[in-house]
């Protein structure tokens, strides 16, 4: 079963993205629980929030927009003190705003960000979907800025970068989900000439966190670690179910981004009519309307929203772990809840989404140069509860990450075919940086129509074909599970292209 699989439709139903309506709204269970801790605040210091979600009103994350092929920015990481459904909190942020700003860049354009580290802990930074070179001070997730320091990267976006939905965030290993869960992520908007008309658009960036009594972010419990953390907080642009403005008739383009930790996100449009235009910041080639689609831990999703009932709303419904009840897990679920709600009044013009748009090539078409097996597991799943170590917990091909050891190595400007095999009893979202993956078959089933993704669901027990085209950059860069606990304890590889 398919449980929380994004695309499985296509295969249910030859690729035809018309009826991706029905497959779209399945309707799942949940699990749950929440967790974390972000060490003190102490010696740092502290922002407030420019009077934070006092309104509740929905807005656009601050926006960084670059200028003649150049996008300059310093972005400050550092404790927060805001607010989170009326609750007085403290958390981490990029500039005092969670999510942080967003990127707004061009294909071709040249980022120079300067990371400052003014919290307790090392940090760094990863651009999640940019196709940008993995070494020095680029995209590499290997360099540690400490607490007090800074450091400047530097990204040379390709001209073949695609328009769409990307996001940014931390990557130093066993830090990830704890800073994740603290408030530190933001999107990365690639723009092109080739960007669909919209009314309006909309950044949404979706995510969960926890606190306790004193305001303090909660650390995870041994459930937690295991499963992935899930807060008890979800928010949509640092607020919980805020609400703003649309034109009656419009067509919003929606930028969802799931900076959750690990919680799978079923969504549905209320009160109008979605059609799913880009996922994962590559381009859908026939764009189609769909019902509900799920996005996993680090899955984006680029929607045009045809407003149509005077409220509008984005809908989440709670996607179960398969193991849920042997587990024997309880939390909080949701049922169609509005993540947000727009009121519609006035008139805007009318706009229609494309019918068709550009993607990358069918790497069906080329031939494979190596074919490989990598293969999730958590050993020692049930002993972990009583013994309370997580050690070896969670392993590709029979190995924990090690930051020394380079687990694959590929030849550039090869096209290789991966299996990703998943022996463990609930779902792993499978990520790989840089290079984006063609996905071909979900548990045997295969897709026709080219669709690329950069995190893959490998569903409890089941299977997922890709492939890659190794090219244009070379070096070490890590492929992981995106249920971020997951990651920092271990499931994690280095690739290396030469
Ligand atoms: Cu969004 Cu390696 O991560
Ligand atoms: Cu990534
Ligand atoms: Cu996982």
């Amino acid at each position: 079963m398919l449980l929380g699989y994004p695309f499985s439709f296509f295969t249910a139903f030859g690729g035809k993205l018309e009826i991706m309506s029905t497959v779209f709204s399945r309707r799942n269970l949940l699990i749950g629980a929440g967790a974390l801790a972000v060490a003190g605040t102490s010696t740092y210091f502290l922002t407030k929030g420019p009077g934070l979600n006092t309104d509740n009103k929905l807005e656009n994350p601050v926006e960084l927009k670059s200028e003649s092929g150049l996008l300059e920015v310093t972005l400050t990481a550092a404790p927060l003190e805001t607010s989170v459904d009326g609750k007085a909190v403290t958390m981490l942020a990029y500039n005092g705003s969670i999510p942080g700003p967003t990127l707004r860049v061009r294909p071709g354009d040249k980022v120079r960000l300067k990371l400052v580290n003014n919290f307790s802990e090392p940090t760094n930074l990863h651009t999640h979907g940019l196709f940008v070179d993995p070494n020095d001070n680029s995209d590499n997730p290997f360099i540690h800025v400490m607490n007090g320091d800074s450091f400047d990267y530097e990204f040379d976006i390709p001209a073949e970068q695609v328009e769409g939905t990307n996001w940014y965030h931390p990557h130093l290993h066993g830090k990830v989900a704890n800073q994740v869960f603290g408030g530190l992520y933001g999107t990365i908007v690639v723009e092109s000439d080739q960007s669909p008309l919209a009314t309006e658009e909309r950044v949404l960036v979706i995510s969960d966190a926890s606190f306790n009594q004193d305001g303090s972010l909660k650390a995870p419990n041994m459930m937690d670690l295991m499963m992935g953390r899930e807060g008890d907080s979800v928010m949509v642009n640092g607020m919980v179910n805020p609400t703003g403005e649309a034109k009656s008739g419009a067509l919003e383009r929606w930028r969802i981004v799931n900076a959750c930790v690990a919680r799978y996100l079923s969504l549905q449009v209320a009160g109008g009519t979605a059609t799913l235009l880009g996922y994962d910041g590559h381009q859908i080639a026939k764009p189609g309307e769909i019902d509900s689609f799920v996005l996993a831990p680090g899955n984006r999703a680029d929607v045009l929203v045809a407003i149509k009932d005077s409220k509008v709303s984005l809908n989440y419904t709670t996607v179960a772990h398969p193991d849920a009840g042997m587990m024997g897990m309880s939390s909080q679920t949701f049922d169609n809840y509005a993540l947000f709600t727009l009121s519609a009044s006035g008139t805007a013009d009318p706009l229609s989404p494309p019918t068709s748009q550009q993607t990358l090539p069918d790497l069906r078409d080329l031939s494979v140069t190596g074919k490989r097996q990598f293969v999730l597991a958590m050993p020692n799943h049930a002993m972990a509860m009583e013994s309370a170590t997580m050690e070896g917990m969670f392993t590709i091909n029979g190995e924990a990450f090690s930051m020394d050891k380079v687990n694959t190595t590929v030849s550039n400007d090869t096209v290789e075919e991966w299996t990703i095999v998943n022996n463990s009893t609930m779902q792993h979202p499978f990520h790989l940086h840089i290079w984006p993956m063609q996905v071909l078959s979900i548990d045997d089933q295969q897709l026709d129509p080219v669709l690329y993704q950069d995190v893959v669901t490998v569903p409890a027990n089941g299977k997922a074909v890709v492939r890659v085209n190794f090219h244009t950059h070379t070096g070490k860069t890590l492929y992981h599970c995106h249920i971020l606990d997951h990651e920092d304890q271990g499931m994690m590889g280095v690739i290396e292209s030469a």
